[in-house]
């Protein structure tokens, strides 16, 4: 089985280095016409200039891909709403939208500016929120669309130091939650894909030896795969070093403690309550 992009097009968004840039050349690869967003700033979003997008432009069309390059920002509704309109002045229609870019503004909560906490928001979650606002009504008329998030294990699970970053990637997630009941009418899929990966976001991070096992190239196959038509809808998905699994919310059966349940009642039936033994997923619409 080929996974075919042809006559489809993409918006990606922080596409200039790092996964994103992965992403564009290999939907380009397979027939995909691809918008190569990024504001080319700094890992905490400063600064900006449109020269990284340029360059995965030309590298796809070196390959013989159809791309153009986009400088906005997608925390400016102007930003986000200009590369949707670029990939329809350029392309005449828009089948895919991943939702890639973003910033870290590391700090443990007691020490973090609040301006850092909104920043990081206003990228990753209003970021995703501005440039699938402007594509929706167009992949609703047109009864097609395939959206992906970046979500992350810091959002997922907690990380020292990122209160700001994994508010807005488990955002990110109830925003993908609702989408997917929203959208499933009108064949909009909208999945999430938790990444690890050795990009300029992780080089500090993580031991040189660890970082040279997790190439975001590997990342790459399971979000072309859930831009394809064959995407489910309302999955995340794990991605790390060739590994990849899925994460969801699971719900045990509980205890039924009654209608006149006091606080004691609670401690004294805890273990029972939080047992997972026979927990089930809540809320995957499709798992494949
Ligand atoms: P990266 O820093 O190489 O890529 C992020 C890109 O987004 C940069 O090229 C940057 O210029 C662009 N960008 C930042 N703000 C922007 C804005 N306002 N508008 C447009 N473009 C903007 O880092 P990486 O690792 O490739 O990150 C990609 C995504 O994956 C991010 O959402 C990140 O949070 C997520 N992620 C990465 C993980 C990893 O292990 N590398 C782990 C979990 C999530």
């Amino acid at each position: 089985m080929t996974i075919g992009f042809e006559g489809k097009v993409a918006v990606v968004t922080g596409a200039g280095g790092g996964l994103g840039r992965c992403h564009a050349l290999e939907l380009a690869k397979r027939g995909a016409r691809v918008v190569v967003n990024d504001l080319g700033g700094a890992m905490d979003g400063t600064g900006g200039s449109s020269a990284a997008a340029d360059e995965v432009v030309n590298e796809i069309k070196a390959a013989g891909g159809e791309a153009v390059s986009n400088g906005g920002s997608v925390s400016d509704p102007k930003g986000a709403a200009s590369m949707i309109e670029q990939a329809m002045d350029s392309f005449g229609r828009v089948d895919i939208l991943i939702n890639n870019a973003g910033i870290l503004r590391d700090k443990s909560f007691a020490k973090m500016e609040i301006e850092d906490f909104r920043m990081v928001l206003e990228v990753h979650l209003m970021g995703s929120t501005l440039c699938t606002k402007a594509v929706w009504p167009i992949m609703r008329e047109q009864g097609y669309g395939r959206i992906v998030m970046t979500t992350s294990p810091s959002g997922l699970y907690g990380n020292f130091g990122q209160t700001n970053y994994g508010a807005a990637k488990l955002g990110i997630v109830g925003f993908m939650n609702t989408l997917k009941i929203e959208g499933a009418k009108n064949n909009i899929h909208t999945n999430a894909i938790a990444p690890v990966a050795a990009t300029r976001m992780t080089e500090n991070l993580m031991p040189e030896e660890a970082l040279k096992a997790l190439g975001p190239e590997l990342i790459t196959p399971a979000v072309v795969y859930l831009c394809s038509e064959e995407a489910p809808n309302g999955v995340i998905l794990q991605a790390a070093g060739g590994r990849y699994s899925v994460a969801c919310m699971v719900e045990n059966e509980g205890v039924d403690l009654g209608t006149e349940a006091s606080v004691e009642d609670i401690a004294e039936n805890y273990e029972a309550i939080v047992d997972l033994t026979g927990a089930k997923p809540r809320g995957m619409l499709q798992l494949s």
